[in-house]
């Protein structure tokens, strides 16, 4: 049985303002009306996959049930991470906590801040890669790349055996000389940030590569307390653990990687330029919501987020516009990655 795992504790403050930090881009309807993390975990509902397992942070623990509950997806089970110490120790958590159910479970690990318009072939490429991973490997899976991005990993395939490739090696988030030289070698992919292994796999590779985190983790998962359905990992435990993502702690590391190509459309939806692609827009190139009006504007991002405000845009080019109740951002298209910037300069002013 394979379990989703759906990695949702995230911050994403890329995409300040709809991005909040009691209420994360994730749980955000940031294309289409479903949250990302609605859609991630309908991806894998009523197809042979088990019940999903979801790992949070606590703050967030309602609006997971809640948004379950509303797409009808009953969960498996739902731990709570006392903060958020990145994807390292919370795939960790995961491959315990499957492996205490079932010594022989196999986890897709998947995060919840993308966008993947057919399903149906993303589910045929995790099942492409079942056999491998059966058998021990970690396999990971691969988009064509379409520039030198510096805020993914890059997987270096080789030979191909039975629809999966050989991983020759994992480059994490590389700078930018690196992701040049990466993007004009073809044998680089980029990594989509899923993961599919056993968990007893899983856990082997963290004893080897990043065996503090797991005896961490492994301590503080012994002493979680079971709470109306979620799973409370003990926080004076979880806070000595360290902060790390799983592609630094494991997957740079590891020998028994693969790699599934997968062709279908896929978008991490890091920032607002990649929100702006993914949707709907105008002969004009403006993406222009409910609430919102554009005049002679051009590739354009208007939101307004709430019915009682109108935001309306004259004779714009490349800008994009969020009015939330509460703040207002707007900035240059191209530069909106910088709101991270900003984000912390109003955090420090508390
Ligand atoms: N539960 C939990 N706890 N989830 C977390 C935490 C945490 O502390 N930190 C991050 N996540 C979730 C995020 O919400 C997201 O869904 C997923 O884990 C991945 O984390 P990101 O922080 O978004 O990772 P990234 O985008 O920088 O990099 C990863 O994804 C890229 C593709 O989008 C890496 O795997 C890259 O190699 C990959 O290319
Ligand atoms: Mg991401």
């Amino acid at each position: 049985m394979i379990f989703p795992v759906l990695l949702c504790g995230g911050s994403g403050t890329r995409l300040w303002p709809l991005s909040r930090k009691s209420y994360p881009k994730q749980f955000a309807e940031v294309v289409g009306d479903e949250s990302l993390f609605q859609a991630s975990a309908r991806r894998f509902a009523g197809i042979g996959f088990a019940e999903p397992l979801v790992v949070t942070g606590d703050p967030f623990r309602f609006i997971v049930t809640e948004q379950l509950d509303e797409i009808g997806v009953k969960p498996s089970g739902i731990l709570i991470e006392p903060e958020g110490r990145n994807t390292a120790p919370a795939a960790a958590a995961a491959a315990l906590f499957a492996m205490a159910q079932d010594p022989s479970a196999m986890i897709l690990l998947v995060p919840s801040d993308h966008a993947i318009s057919q399903p149906e072939l993303f589910r045929e490429a995790v099942l492409a890669g079942k056999t491998a991973a059966e058998a021990g490997q970690i396999v990971t899976f691969g988009i064509a790349p379409s520039r030198a991005e510096t805020g993914y990993g890059w997987l270096e395939t080789g030979a191909e055996e039975h629809g999966v490739l050989k991983l020759e090696r994992f480059v994490e988030k590389p700078d930018a000389k690196t992701a040049e030289e990466l993007f004009a070698d073809k044998r680089y992919l980029w990594n989509a940030g899923v993961f599919l292994a056993r968990a007893s796999v899983l856990v082997e590779a963290f004893r080897t590569y990043a065996p503090e985190i797991l005896d961490g983790v492994a301590a503080a998962m012994q002493a979680a307390q079971s709470d109306l359905g979620f799973t409370r990992i003990d926080p004076e435990l979880w806070a000595k653990v360290e902060d790390e993502s799983i592609d630094f702690a494991v997957m740079e590391k590891a020998p028994n990687l693969s790699a599934v190509r997968f062709d279908g459309h896929w978008t991490d939806l890091g920032g607002w330029e990649s929100v702006w692609l993914e949707s709907d827009r105008d002969e004009n190139g403006n993406a222009v919501s409910d609430h919102a009006i554009a005049f002679d504007c051009e590739h354009t991002l208007l939101r307004a987020e709430s019915s009682d405000q109108e935001l309306v845009g004259i004779g714009l080019k490349n800008v994009v516009a969020v009015a939330m109740r509460d703040a207002v951002m707007v900035a240059d298209l191209s530069e909106a990655q910088n709101v991270k910037k900003a984000v912390k300069v109003l955090k420090d002013r508390g």
